[in-house]
């Protein structure tokens, strides 16, 4: 246990002089501000690490981590982290992405008890599975409802966003953000675009439009 954590540490020693190499000028330069383009959403999952998977730099993406990279409209940590980002930060694109073989996607098909607070967290994830039943229920195979449910809860994740006053405010005021979904394989490495991506208030629900 001891080593693992050495290791850690050595790996960091190795990375700051990996990139001052290829640029002796790349911390100075960060640490002068950041300005990144993009807000991620993604899952707190070890697979899915944000920078790695899109070949992007520190200072390129602005990331929020949760189990099943889940929008909830009381979530104080996510509004604050998404305000920040959009209203501050400017960020072009919010984009959602989850990932097959989605641990928090698989406990909430199934009907166990994990303990008390992933629970309630993990509710939220049913209440996707509830709204679609009907095209879940129709899919025989596990495996390919299991990942039907990944993609459609991405997609709801992409409405909630679009719900928030945080993100019609900033299409108001600044036109921007776009918010995509996306979904990534752990099986293979690859992103795909779900193409649901929403640039202004016209292409939602109207129930949630509000009128500023
Ligand atoms: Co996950």
């Amino acid at each position: 246990m001891e080593t693992l954590y050495r290791k850690l540490l050595q790996g960091n020693r190795k990375w700051v002089s990996k990139n001052l190499r290829q640029d002796p000028d790349f911390f100075r330069k960060l640490a002068k501000r950041q300005q990144p383009p993009v807000l991620w959403i993604g899952c707190s999952d070890s697979r899915v690490p944000a920078n790695e998977i899109t070949g992007t730099k520190p200072g390129e993406v602005f990331v929020h981590r949760n189990i099943a990279n889940m929008v909830i409209h009381t979530d104080t940590n996510l509004l604050s982290v998404l305000d920040f980002a959009v209203t501050i930060l400017k960020v072009k694109h919010v984009i959602v992405c989850g990932h097959y073989n989605c641990g928090g996607i698989n406990a909430a098909m199934s009907n166990k008890y994990f303990g008390g607070i992933i629970d309630n967290w993990l509710r939220n994830i049913k209440d996707v599975y509830r709204i679609h039943r009907k095209e879940l229920d129709a899919i025989k195979n596990d495996e390919l409802r299991n990942r039907k449910l990944t993609e459609l809860n991405i997609i709801e994740q992409v409405f909630n966003l679009c719900k928030t006053s945080i993100i019609q405010n900033a299409w108001k005021k600044f036109n921007t953000p776009h918010v995509h979904g996306w979904v990534y394989d752990v099986a293979n490495g690859l992103v795909k675009d779900l193409n649901v991506t929403v640039t202004g208030k016209n292409e939602m629900d109207r129930i949630y439009k509000i009128d500023f």
